[in-house]
């Protein structure tokens, strides 16, 4: 492939048909219909591996321990959570549906950690009842719901909090999450994060293990993770001055960054692991203590570039530009209902015809889907050949992340498929909505 865009099993056949572990897209798209997500199995295990590998080597160095936890809400099914526990991951998840679907595959609760800004009495009960590994705490207002309600079940609820640390990284405002304006976490700048674990290492149903900090996604800037780092140790220093107390974790989220596009960049678990590594390093030799156990918390890094969406070409327009030239829209059978990301942050992809070979001249496109929006685009600018039609199916790569967990119904569509391939065998992780099950959601009239 040209593209170093898509997943280490997609080839191109003699006959121009890509295949997608061992599967030849046509068949997928026969068999499962389109839109379809496919994922990559051996790319997106590799990619678990390779954070857990080289985060461990990296911070083994130093005697250190680190554990990764699967950040779910880049894309989860119950298989999903069986794989990550088969490969040693442990598991970040949001919601109280994203716990039970972690549960449902046999992740181990004591290796998952619960996460969200507005946790439910209910999602907190149930987080304790089950026994998870950590909640990450993210306002006073829940530390104090929490240890009224470990409290009152006679449990211990293990907790991180959640610290703002005021680096500001990542690509679109809606995904930067550690600058002060903005819903996340305690702010370390104004005093809260320790006022906030000062709080918890006195509340009696609490049992503070440390501190938890996320900077934002599709971060390519290593400097961002290391200042962060930094910030973090000296928090936890600080605490250990004032109370004398050793927090023993330290967690230091997710956010690194997937190639989108062919002239697109990463953040290499390899690069991240050991310039994380180094910046820990630093950060204890200058403020003393001890290494504590790390954490770190990746999504997209493991899931986007292992999967790809395929559709179905329908119309093909041709439309004159203002500036001369013209556009060729194409125009596929799913859009902004499987796809958010370019709509929401302007996000880039890139796409190719995958069910053959043609010769034609490039003609500057732009892939959109069926639905009442002008907006409604699933790739902005992309060269696709001058006769792509009807019937052809279309192959958009690193779509594995925030693809099918941000899908949604609108225009009453039908949420795709979501099959994973190896060895030339797919399997089904989400099936197609059907017909019924808007109807299931629908209460008729009488
Ligand atoms: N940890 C925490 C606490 C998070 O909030 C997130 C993402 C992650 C880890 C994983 O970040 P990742 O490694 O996947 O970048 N829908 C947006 C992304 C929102 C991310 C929210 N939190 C998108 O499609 O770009």
């Amino acid at each position: 492939m040209s593209a170093p865009v898509f997943s280490r099993t997609v080839t191109r056949g003699d006959d121009g048909a890509l295949s997608v572990g061992g599967a030849d897209v046509r068949e997928l798209a026969g068999q499962y219909g389109t839109p379809l997500y496919v994922i990559d199995e051996a790319d997106m295990r590799a990619r678990a591996c390779a954070f857990r590998d080289e985060f461990t080597a990296a911070f083994g160095r130093h005697g250190a321990k680190v554990d990764v936890y699967y950040a779910s809400k880049a894309f989860l099914s119950s298989k999903v959570a069986r794989w990550m526990r088969a490969d040693d991951l442990c598991m970040d998840v949001a919601s109280g549906g994203e716990l039970e679907l972690a549960l449902r595959g046999g992740m181990p609760p004591q290796h998952i950690g619960l996460h969200g800004n507005n946790k439910s009495d209910a999602e907190l009960r149930r987080a304790l009842e089950v026994g998870v590994g950590r909640i990450i705490v993210d306002s006073f207002t829940e530390i104090e719901t929490l240890d009224a309600i470990a409290r009152e079940m006679g449990a211990t609820a293990p907790v991180l909090v959640r610290v703002t640390t005021g680096v500001h990284a990542g690509g679109h405002e809606y995904i930067a999450t550690s600058h002060e304006d903005q819903k996340f976490g305690l702010s370390l700048a104004s005093g809260a994060a320790f006022e906030a674990l000062v709080a918890c290492h006195d509340a009696e149903g609490l049992d503070l293990r440390g501190i938890h900090t996320h900077i934002g996604s599709q971060i390519l800037s290593l400097e961002a993770f290391q200042e962060s780092a930094e910030r973090m140790l000296g928090l936890r220093a600080a605490f250990f001055a004032e109370l004398g107390v050793d927090l023993p974790e330290v967690d230091l989220g997710g956010g690194y960054a997937i190639r989108y596009t062919p002239h697109g960049e990463e953040l290499s678990p390899h690069d991240a692991a050991y310039g994380m590594a180094e910046a820990v390093a630093a950060a204890i030799a200058k403020v003393g203590g001890t290494w504590p156990h790390l954490s770190i918390e990746p999504g997209r890094a493991i899931a986007g570039p292992a999967g790809l969406t395929l559709y179905r070409v329908g119309v093909v327009k041709h439309v004159s530009l203002d500036e001369g030239g013209e556009r060729q829209y194409v125009a596929v059978d799913g859009g902004m209902s499987d796809n958010m990301r370019t709509v929401t942050y302007g996000a880039e992809y890139t796409a190719t015809v995958a069910s053959r070979l043609s010769e034609a001249e490039p003609a500057l496109s732009r892939v959109v889907g069926k639905h009442c929006e002008s907006g409604d685009i699933v790739v902005r600018d992309v060269d696709l050949p001058h006769d792509v039609a009807r019937g052809d199916l279309l192959a958009v790569p690193a779509t594995g992340a925030y693809g099918r967990s941000m899908a949604n119904n609108y225009n009453a569509a039908l949420r795709p498929a979501v099959v994973s391939v190896r060895d030339g065998e797919s399997t089904v992780h989400i099936r197609r909505d059907t017909l019924e099950d808007l109807f299931s959601w629908d209460v008729a009239p009488d």
